[in-house]
């Protein structure tokens, strides 16, 4: 029987996920398909029973439900403990083991950058739960972590969690000043999906990167570009963390530049 796997949220039907997977699972002859299951917040529970009974055996995790599967599950990775989230749960018997590929997808896309992190300045803007992902990512590469946020109690909780990583009062103005001493930034916070804009320091050549993509991201980047930042958008993570993913499930590692490729003809087809 063609096996099920799939990714999970609520909205799911624009994820790109299904095809980033599908590609590889032809690449690789799998009797396998991947497809977007849209279960709403309050039907965690009941759709992974659903999912259990129809067979799945993998499930990527997207909004609402990267907190609450990772109590739902039996068993966790200390990765996920760490993140305090799931975006990839594996069928075991009758219940489902969680992990984070959030994390090691984060970290791929830097060494694809030709960046290593230990010792360096990081600043992230953001402290909700993909900042948490990213922090604790950079924490243990060894690099200093500097967060921005606008509410400065939410990025004093996150930097207190991990080893290495500070916060700066003061709301995103700080960035203005402060964000000069950084040497890259990460930026995860959802302002570009409300029409929200940061104000950056000069660049410099330095990297500004946002773990969002496509129209969300645009306008953050021609920002960003006008004053003098390298850019790099949130697409390749999205490859990469699908890539851990499909490697804990199937065992092998796939193709991620001809998966790139193909999810960036695919936004320029929604644009
Ligand atoms: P996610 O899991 O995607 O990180 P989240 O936990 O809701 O989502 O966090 C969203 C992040 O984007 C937070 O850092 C949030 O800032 P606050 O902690 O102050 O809420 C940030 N954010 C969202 N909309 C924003 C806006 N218009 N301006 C500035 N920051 C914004």
């Amino acid at each position: 029987m063609t096996a099920l796997y799939g990714v999970i949220g609520d909205p799911v039907a624009h994820s790109l996920s299904p095809l980033i997977h599908n590609s590889w699972l032809a690449d690789g002859g799998f009797d396998a398909r991947y497809e977007a299951i849209g279960i709403p917040q309050e039907r965690l529970d009941s759709g992974l029973k659903e999912l259990m009974d129809r067979g799945a055996c993998g499930l990527n995790v997207t909004l609402p439900h990267k907190n609450s599967a990772l109590r739902v599950s039996s068993e966790r990775s200390d990765t996920a403990i760490r993140i305090g989230a799931a975006n990839t749960l594996t069928r075991t018997g009758d219940g489902w083991y969680a992990d984070n590929t959030d994390a090691p997808g984060f970290l791929k896309t830097l060494t694809d950058a030709g960046i290593d992190v230990a010792g360096q300045t990081v600043g992230v803007i953001g402290a909700g739960g993909s900042a948490r992902a990213v922090v604790a990512t950079l924490s243990d590469a060894q690099a200093e972590v500097m967060i921005f946020n606008r509410t400065g109690a939410r990025a004093r909780s996150l930097a207190e969690d991990f080893e290495g990583a500070d916060w700066t009062p003061g709301g995103l103005d700080a960035l203005l000043e402060a964000g000069s001493a950084v040497d890259f930034l990460v930026n995860t916070t959802s302002v570009g999906h409300t029409g929200g804009r940061l104000r950056l320091p000069e660049g410099d050549g330095r990297l500004y990167y946002d773990i969002s993509y496509g129209a969300a991201a645009a306008p953050g980047f021609s920002d960003a570009k006008r004053t003098g930042w390298r850019t790099l958008d949130g697409l390749p993570m999205l490859v990469a963390q699908a890539a851990f993913s499909f490697q804990i499930w199937f065992g092998v590692m796939p193709d991620t530049s001809r998966a790139l490729a193909l999810c960036r003809a695919k936004l320029e087809q929604r644009t």
